[in-house]
Formats: structure tokens, sequence, C-alpha cells
């Protein structure tokens, strides 16, 4: 099957794109680094196996994340779990599949652990999410601020005993993620220094500091045009930085490790869909297309991504006159358009229309049950080369 046969609307993911996006962020990392994808940008099982191939271990924050990166191939040993409120039932599926590595946000989260570490017989590991200030530049500022993020360093300082080793559960480094989307350089820096120096102060405290995760931050265009931005000074910088607080940080103590999810993947991904109708309406040109924000857009519009301006790629129409137009998708909401004022081409019912930069944050990050539309299909490409189609499915199951 060629892309261009494929059923609208369609997830295209590019695997060449992810490889290339891949090497680019290893060449922006210090080295020796391990680097993890988050699941959450994209959970395609494809797309986390060619991350797991070209080396990455990942970032889960569920058992379904977990399901499907064990799935892709990511050994448990890569495996490193995250996030701030946690079922003892899925904690025990991840003991039970041989996952060792957590994150931790809080004393009562190390308890939990421990208590399920007991009953299994099995250890662990912990990184201490650090709730630290974080550098200005942010687009998504996840700490510095009251936050269900990690654990206040004032108070990790103030009662180290609190966070101390348990039985079986051993504290062995720091999780210090601090915001995402960054695109300026200057602010990211400052964020990994930040880190750096958050991470001394707690080995100088009495923490023992063998891992340490700096996050991340890497930006990437969201259903825009544009390409990923460059980090050219990071690893310079940071390798001056890492070798004043840990002069033997390049042979391991600590190990580094950074996490990223929308700059490996966001490029690869493009959304293609179709125009169901065109009017014009109060001297505006409207446009409904197949896909809104049951499609891609969901967290945009509860405002936690930037709102969607996207770049609607057209195939029929040969005009160069650009009409005001509202862009909007087919839901019986006024919630669901995308743009109220874009400006584009005279459109025709039937054209074909991409959204590209939308392989991370896109189908899995948007309203899918809302209206009960069909969820589009997803289709992995490499190049111009179709390797597998699927579909989503929502079922209901009674218990
Ligand atoms: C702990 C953690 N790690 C990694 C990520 C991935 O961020 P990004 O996709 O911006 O790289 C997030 C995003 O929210 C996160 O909360």
């Amino acid at each position: 099957m060629r892309i261009g046969e494929l059923e609208t609307p369609v997830y295209v993911y590019d695997l060449a794109e992810i490889e290339r996006s891949h090497a680019l962020l290893l060449g922006w990392l210090p080295q020796p680094s391990t680097l993890l994808y988050s699941v959450k940008a994209n959970p395609h099982p494809a797309v986390v196996a060619a991350l797991a191939a070209a080396g990455c271990g990942a970032e889960i924050c569920s058992s379904g994340e977990l399901l499907t990166a064990l799935e892709a191939g990511v050994e448990p040993a890569r495996l490193f779990y995250t996030g701030p409120g946690r079922r003892d039932s899925d904690l025990e599926v991840a003991l039970r599949a041989g996952v060792r590595r957590f994150s931790t946000d809080s004393p009562t989260a190390l308890d939990q652990l421990e208590r399920l570490c007991g009953m299994y017989g099995v250890d662990a590991t912990c990184l201490l999410r650090v709730n630290d200030s974080s550098a200005p530049g942010h687009a998504l500022a996840m700490v510095g601020e009251p936050s269900q993020f990690g654990a206040d360093l004032r108070w990790i300082l103030d009662e180290p005993q609190a966070f101390a080793d348990r039985d079986r559960v051993k504290v062995r480094g720091l999780h210090l993620f601090m915001g995402s989307n960054v695109s300026d350089e200057a602010a990211l820096t400052a964020q990994f220094a930040r880190s750096i120096e958050t991470a001394a102060c707690l080995r100088a405290a009495g923490v023992d500091l063998r891992l340490l995760n700096l996050g991340g931050g890497f930006s990437a265009p969201f259903a825009r045009e544009g390409s990923l931005p460059r980090y050219e000074q990071v690893a310079g910088r940071l390798d001056g930085l890492l070798t004043e607080a840990f002069p033997d940080w390049q042979s391991g103590d600590p190990e580094i490790a950074f996490e990223s999810g929308r700059y490996l993947v966001a490029g690869a991904g493009r959304l293609v869909t179709r125009v169901l109708d065109v009017k014009r309406s109060f001297g505006r040109q409207v446009v409904v297309l197949e896909s809104g924000v049951n499609h891609l857009g969901g967290m945009s519009g509860l405002r936690r991504l930037p709102a969607i301006a996207p770049t609607l790629m057209h195939e029929n129409t040969a005009s160069k006159e650009r009409l005001e137009t509202m862009v909007t998708g087919p839901l019986c909401t006024p919630l669901d358009r995308w743009s109220t004022r874009a400006l584009l081409p005279a459109l025709a019912v039937g054209d074909e229309v991409v959204i590209p930069n939308v392989g991370a944050y896109g189908l899995s990050a948007s309203l899918v049950a809302f209206l009960g539309h069909p969820l589009p299909g997803e289709a992995v490409v490499r190049g111009e080369e179709v390797l597998e189609t699927s579909r989503l499915r929502l079922q209901r199951h009674r218990d």
C-alpha cells in the first residue's frame, strides 16, 4: 500500500524521522549519558520499539505504558516508573513484570513501595523527585510552586529521615524534571545548571547519589510547520558543570540520565484528514474537517499545550489567494475549533489536509471518547513505504 492510498483520517508516523531526531538529541547531550523515551508522548508500539532499538530505555507512568514498553521489547531493567500517585495494583503489575527502578514523590510513596516489595519479596531502587525552583522559560513548568510532582527541596533537607532507605527500597539518586518544551537554549541550560547544583547539595546532605536523572525539556514544534530547535551549547556547558560538581561522573559516579518525549517523536508524525464541508459564515470561510479535538488537541483545549495553529497543506487548489478561515472539527460543540482566523486558500469538500509535527501528544492526548466518532487510523511508515496500519478502538467491558 502507498501512503496516498491510506484511508483518512490517519496519523502517519515515520520511523526514519524518529531515528533522525534521536541521533540529533544524542548530539546535544553530554556523554556518557543515558536517554529514556517518555512513552506518554506517543505510546504507539512501533514508535516505542523504534526508540528501544535505537538504545533508549523508557520512562513510564502507568500499567498501560508499562505493557506497551514491554511489548515493544524494552527490558524491565531499562524501565523507569514515574508519576505522583499510584494504586497498589499498578505497582504490583510493575513489580511482577520486573520493574525495579522508580521515581518517588513523597515519603508515603516510599512506604507504599516498601510494603509491596515486602509482599513480593523483592528489592527496588528509588530516585527522589525534587520540587526545586524552576528556571524561567518553561512552556509548561511543573515545579517551583505547590505541585503534586516531587518533594520540596527544603522538606528533603529538613527531614532527611523521612526520605531515607527503607529495608527493601533504597534511595539511590535524584529525578529532577523541571518542565517541558523549553525552546530557549539559555533557559534550558540554566535549568540543568540549577538541577546539578541541587543534586550536589543533596549529595552533600547525605543522599546516596548513584543515578542523576536531569529530566529534559527539549522542545519541538506542535501542529505547525517548523523544525526541531538546536541545542548546540548544552553538552559543552553541562560537561563543565558536571565535572565541577562530580569529578568522577564520566566514570559513572553518578550515572547521568535524561528523558525526552516530544523531541524524539513530534516531527515524525502527521495527521492527514479531509474537508467535510465548506461554507461562509459572517464573512469568513468555515472549513469543517473529519478531525477535531477528538483526534488532535484535547490537551490544547485544556490549555496544557500551545493553542493549535495547524498548517493545512492542500492538494486540490492552485489559487494563491488566502482567506480568513475558521477551521473546525465535526464535533457538536463550539470548543471544537483548531483555528478561528487561519489564512488559507479556498478549500473544497474532499480536499486532503495535513497537520505536521503531531507525532507527540497527538492522538493519545486528545478527547478520543467525546461524541463517539471513530478514531483515526495509525500508519507506521519508513519514508514512502507503509509498514503497518492499525486502529485504536474504545470498547466498554462490563465488570
Ligand atoms: C516526568 C516527565 N518526564 C518526561 C516528560 C516528557 O516531556 P517532553 O515530552 O516535553 O519531553 C514529562 C512530560 O510531562 C514528564 O512529566
